[in-house]
């Protein structure tokens, strides 16, 4: 095999987490001159992620503006990516999921038929408005895509019975590798857990921690008044303390300062770096969330998780009870909250560790496919053979642990 160029594009939070283990195999890899381009569809967020994981951009098109409109933010990214696809003219471009900026990326490099690998190839809910646009946009990637990337089982079948083109390889989901590694890393080292909590003094540890992250489109306006609504109520109990570091989305920041903020147990910090999120996710009781990487993470964790979602593509934790689907109504947020609170045994059901979505070698597979080695596909029923390892996040909860 001659030198291949790749060229990784990515714009978020979501995808530069998902995105960097394998930034960091592919720059390992010899055969292989690999290059960033970042569209900077976010910034603070998306910098927090490039300096954790030492990911220095090749291109930076710095096209972030603030409260920026979908079609806005797609003519940009046509307009400045197309120059650098054109004089790099790369043997293949990955983008990662769902965004704007994955789905204008993919669509570029198919105009300049450059093959396109996508990255979390495959996930559906098969509704268009939910999550919107990410279900447009994924869809847009996989029909272009010719190499897919499915992290499960569930997502290749999801893609063959759309007779997509390009060729699909299970390789379990990146998230996973990039937890496995920070969850280690938090684990070794007392001085890191202190410095990381130091921040949260103020958490009283007697009370159980509640973390929620919530920004989805589809839930603007009255979907964010019942969820803050809900987080209200929840904290008029004496036993919880809750933090929802908020998106810097102007739809999210606005109504949720508004109706959380001065509380003396709801804390409202602006968006952590991932190294503090994956923190409070170990220290967390209960995770509240319409985020699909954290969808994943948590389950990992043994972390029981309330989806505020009506539907979700990512059904593997659902199907394996370690989630529940509250979608953005008061009272079934409440429900299901004050379930997982006031019972144990159905605390303990749901708290199981589980790893349906990936086993930490999610970007060794995509390498080895690029570099045309033989690929041993991700299974979720192999890695349950795969006795409990000892790696554990510092509260004690076993993770990586697989079930039935
Ligand atoms: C985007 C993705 C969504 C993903 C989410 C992860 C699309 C259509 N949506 O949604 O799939 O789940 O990112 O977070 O691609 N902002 C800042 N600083 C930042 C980031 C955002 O100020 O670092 C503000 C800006 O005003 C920006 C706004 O948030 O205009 C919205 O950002 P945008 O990327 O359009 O949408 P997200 O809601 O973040
Ligand atoms: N995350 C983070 N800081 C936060 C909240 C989340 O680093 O304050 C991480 C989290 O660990 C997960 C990812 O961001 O890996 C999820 O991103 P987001 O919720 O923005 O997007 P989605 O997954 O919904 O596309």
């Amino acid at each position: 095999m001659g030198t291949l160029k790749l060229l990784s594009i990515f714009g978020t939070r979501p995808e530069a987490i998902k995105m960097a283990p394998l930034v960091q195999a592919l720059a390992r890899e010899p055969g292989i001159v690999s290059l960033v381009c970042v569209t900077g569809q976010h910034r603070e967020m998306l910098d927090q992620v490039l300096g954790f994981f030492g990911i220095e951009p090749d291109f930076d098109l710095k096209l972030m503006v603030r409260n920026q409109s979908l079609n806005a933010l797609t003519g940009a990214i046509f307009t400045a990516l197309d120059p650098i696809l054109e004089a790099e003219r790369p043997d293949l471009v990955l983008v990662h999921g769902d965004t704007t900026t994955a789905m204008a990326a993919g669509l570029a490099a198919f105009h300049r038929r450059i093959r396109v690998g996508h990255v979390e190839a495959g996930l559906r809910t098969y509704h268009m408005d939910r999550p919107f646009p990410e279900e447009l946009n994924r869809r847009v990637i996989d029909v272009a895509g010719a190499l897919l990337f499915a992290p499960t089982a569930r997502s290749k079948d999801n893609l063959l019975s759309e007779h997509v083109e390009g060729e699909i390889v299970v390789t379990g989901n990146t998230v996973i590798d990039a937890l496995q590694v920070t969850q280690t890393r938090i684990a070794a080292d007392a001085a890191l857990r202190a410095r990381l909590d130091a921040p949260f003094a103020a958490l009283d540890p007697d009370k159980r921690l509640i973390l929620v992250t919530g920004h989805r489109r589809e839930s603007f306006g009255e979907g964010f008044r019942n969820i803050c609504t809900a987080l209200r109520i929840l904290s008029e109990r004496k036993d919880v303390e809750i933090v929802y570091p908020v998106h810097l989305n102007p739809n999210v920041q606005g109504p949720v300062r508004e109706a959380l903020g001065g509380r003396a147990n709801v804390h409202l910090p602006g968006p952590l770096d991932y190294l503090s999120f994956q923190r409070l996710l170990g220290r967390a009781h209960i995770v509240l969330t319409d985020s699909g990487g954290v969808q994943e993470e948590a389950p990992t964790l043994g972390k029981p998780v309330l989806v505020m979602r009506e539907v979700t593509e990512r059904p593997e934790a659902l199907d394996a009870g370690a989630v529940i689907l509250v979608g953005t109504e008061v009272e079934k947020i409440l429900a299901a909250a004050r379930l997982l609170l006031d019972d144990d045994a159905a605390y303990a059901r749901f708290a199981e560790c589980i790893n349906p979505y990936g086993d930490g070698d999610a970007s060794r597979r995509i390498v080895d496919r690029i570099c045309g080695r033989p690929v041993d596909e991700f299974s979720a029923n192999a890695t349950k053979s795969k006795a409990a390892p000892t790696l554990r996040p510092a509260d004690g909860s076993p993770i990586m642990v697989a079930r039935d």
